[in-house]
């Protein structure tokens, strides 16, 4: 039977709707959030409504994927917002769990994907992809769904999930949507709302850099130096921007690549102030 829309807070009863739900012989997505929702997280739900006849979004700022020093105090949440932005998505269950429910005392299991998980965001905040992980790997256990749907955004998250459910076959179809952007090309994040009016104008810079990199590829130019090169002008040329990274990597792999030849992804982070952006853009 169909449900009202509603929002389950402990994981027990969550995994008994999605029991039921599968015995009824219902299809269920998911969509893993950690809130204050934008248009980028709403295109997910569009997706994963046009797919399933359950829909879930997990609500949780996990707090296992942030290090010691990171945003995981100040993080925005509008829980009555979220909620209201979901319901008007199709999303039939919130699933907005606590940290004690989901870590409760004596938690010490953890999912590592190795390689994936060692470069780029990996090498910049160790642990991170550990704590996404396991979370990612927790919410697949109570909401059992038939199809889970991230965002490219997140890139090397997609490729981790997509890894871990292959290797420790959970049998969920896992779906990847385009960055959804801002008007001047900056990609949606929660994060955003971190950023002063004066941050936020030079923030278009990342989006301006792997445009630059994408019209060189376009035309031709395959060599990792001259991508990387174009995308990093711009945010040089922003007095507030301090790069993390911008790197080339096999689409795949996340191998390191001298030349564009195989599908390729360029990947940045970027600091502005105490926040911390990141955007890429698929070549080839
Ligand atoms: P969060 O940052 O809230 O993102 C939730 C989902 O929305 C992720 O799949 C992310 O890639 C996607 N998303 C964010 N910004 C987007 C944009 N501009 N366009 C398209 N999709 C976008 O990612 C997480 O939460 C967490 O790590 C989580 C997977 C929930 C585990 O805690």
């Amino acid at each position: 039977m169909a449900v009202p829309f509603e929002v389950v807070r402990a994981p027990a009863e969550m995994r008994a709707r999605a029991e039921d739900q599968r015995r009824d012989g219902r299809r269920v997505c998911v969509v893993p959030t950690m809130g204050y929702l934008h248009d980028g997280h709403v295109s997910l739900l569009r997706a994963g409504r046009s797919r399933a006849d359950l829909l879930v979004m997990s609500l949780f700022v996990n707090p296992t994927q942030f290090a010691a020093g990171e945003d995981l105090s100040r993080y925005p949440r509008d829980e009555a917002g979220d909620l209201d932005k979901a319901r008007a998505a199709g999303v039939d269950l919130v699933f907005a769990p606590d940290a004690a429910a989901m870590y409760p005392d004596g938690y010490q299991t953890t999912v590592e994907v190795r390689g994936l998980a060692a470069p780029l965001e990996g090498r910049s905040r160790p642990g991170h992809f550990s704590g996404v992980a396991s979370v990612v790997a927790k919410l697949f256990h109570l909401t059992m769904p038939h199809v889970a749907i991230f965002g490219q955004k997140d890139y090397q998250q997609l490729l981790i999930v997509r890894r871990m459910v292959r290797d420790l076959d959970f049998g969920v179809e896992i779906v990847g949507m385009p960055i959804a952007r801002e008007p001047d090309g900056l990609a949606m994040s929660s994060r955003n709302a971190y950023l002063s009016p004066e941050e936020r104008a030079q923030a278009v810079c990342l989006s301006r850099g792997l445009r630059a990199a994408e019209s060189l590829h376009a035309g031709g130019e395959r060599g990792a130096g001259a991508l990387v090169a174009a995308a990093r002008a711009p945010i040089e040329a922003s007095p507030l921007a301090r790069i993390d990274h911008v790197e080339l990597r096999d689409a795949e792999t996340l191998a390191e690549i001298d030349r564009a030849s195989a599908p390729a992804v360029l990947a940045m982070a970027v600091h502005f102030g105490r926040t911390r952006l990141i955007d890429n853009a698929l070549l080839g």
